[in-house]
């Protein structure tokens, strides 16, 4: 299948440059779309055989869910039944934005769409064009990240095609995704509202429109399974094995871990504050990308890093850890999973794992 691309000019008229794309949504095809938070892969999502095209589309396991994206607040109604006073104020309050509510499902639904649970995920997106698409569409818009399944979500239109060209029908270019990971999925069928995913809204955020907001035990405890079924698989994962540092000796530690890989002829990714970086020699096997003065920017910037590092050919990659308050709740969760949970952390001058492997050249002494 030949790809389109649409590179959108936003001086000029957004729905005549959209039209062909709405046309293909309306047809049952696939197109690809910006959002604020990242790229999203579009089908109608009231048409069942477009949506068994995204599973296919990112080799997507049948049991994850897909959101529904609608273009105005009263959308929701149709497609929800019984919604919670939680879900009106937070409606209210973050819509249009980065923020999934789960709600009970309509019976309007395809089961394909929900993977056969009795909720549906439902966003109302901020961005212009993935507003003026749904609008033209004149339907839900079912949307995954238009990634591979696993790999880090593309907040570019040409990371898009890198996954997708041939595959799709179309992808509209409308310029890179200002947040950077994904949206915050909040579950209101609950008693207390639940994250299910952090992201962009945040839990200081929810708390002060909700009172009471809870998070996932699934997303803090390896051993508890987490509610979102798409937390559960690996993801945002680079090609190379990464390994995450934490601690309040993170940027000492990650010296000593860069410099003994870079002993054994290792071409290492590192990912971390400016102040580490500086620390580190220079070595033309040394490739680091630094976080950005603010956890906004670290967000923005996360998967271009990820997704860079794929292309700079490491060995591995070692990403440092940041404080869990504010958008770092977000960061930290996508952080790790990228790092399929090789968590070390640093303190009195050891490397001590919390969980999943450490790399053979790290010598005994270091470890705990
Ligand atoms: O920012 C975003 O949310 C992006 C853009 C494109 O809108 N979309 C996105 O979709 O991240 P996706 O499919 O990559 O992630 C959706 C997550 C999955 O973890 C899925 O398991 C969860 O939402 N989900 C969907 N429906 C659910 C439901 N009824 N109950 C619990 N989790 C659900
Ligand atoms: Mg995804």
């Amino acid at each position: 299948m030949q790809t389109k691309l649409w590179l959108l000019d936003r001086k000029k008229d957004l729905d005549k440059q959209l039209q062909e794309a709405a046309e293909l949504i309306k047809k049952g095809e696939l197109v690809a779309f910006p959002t604020e938070t990242v790229y999203g892969l579009g089908a109608n999502g009231l048409n069942s055989e477009a949506c068994r095209k995204i599973f296919a589309a990112k080799g997507r396991p049948a049991d994850n869910p897909l959101i529904l994206h609608i273009a105005k607040l009263e959308e929701i109604i149709p497609l929800s039944s019984n919604l919670s006073a939680s879900a009106k104020r937070m409606m209210e309050v973050f819509w249009p934005g980065p923020l999934t509510m789960i709600v009970h499902k309509s019976d309007l639904i395809p089961q394909v769409v929900t993977a056969g649970l009795d909720t549906v995920a439902i966003r109302f997106p901020s961005n212009p064009v993935a507003n003026r698409l749904i609008a033209l569409s004149a339907c839900p818009i079912a949307a995954p990240s238009a990634n591979k399944s696993g790999k880090p979500s593309p907040t570019t239109a040409g990371d898009v095609l890198a996954d997708m060209e041939g595959i799709i029908a179309g992808v509209i270019d409308g310029g890179a995704c200002d947040i950077g990971v994904e949206s915050t999925i909040v579950d209101t069928t609950v008693p207390v509202p639940t994250i299910l995913r952090p992201g962009g809204i945040t839990l200081e955020m929810l708390e002060e429109a909700l009172g009471a907001v809870e998070i996932d035990p699934g997303l803090i405890k390896k051993d508890q399974i987490p509610k979102a079924p798409g937390m559960k698989y690996r993801h945002y994962a680079p090609q190379a094995e990464m390994y995450l540092v934490e601690g309040p000796e993170a940027p000492e530690q990650i010296k000593k871990f860069v410099e003994l890989a870079v002993g054994k002829g290792l071409r290492i990714g590192v990912l971390a504050d400016k102040k580490t970086i500086d620390l580190l020699p220079d070595n033309a096997n040394i490739v680091s990308h630094n976080w950005g003065s603010t956890k906004a920017e670290l967000a923005e910037k996360l998967y271009i890093y990820l997704r860079r590092f794929d292309s700079e050919k490491v060995d591995l990659i070692v990403g440092e850890g940041t404080t869990e308050a504010d958008l770092g709740l977000a960061i930290m969760n996508r952080m790790r999973k990228s790092a399929g949970h090789n968590i070390l952390w640093a303190e009195k001058g050891k490397l001590i794992k919390q969980s999943g492997k450490t790399p053979d050249f790290l010598p005994e002494n270091m470890l705990k």
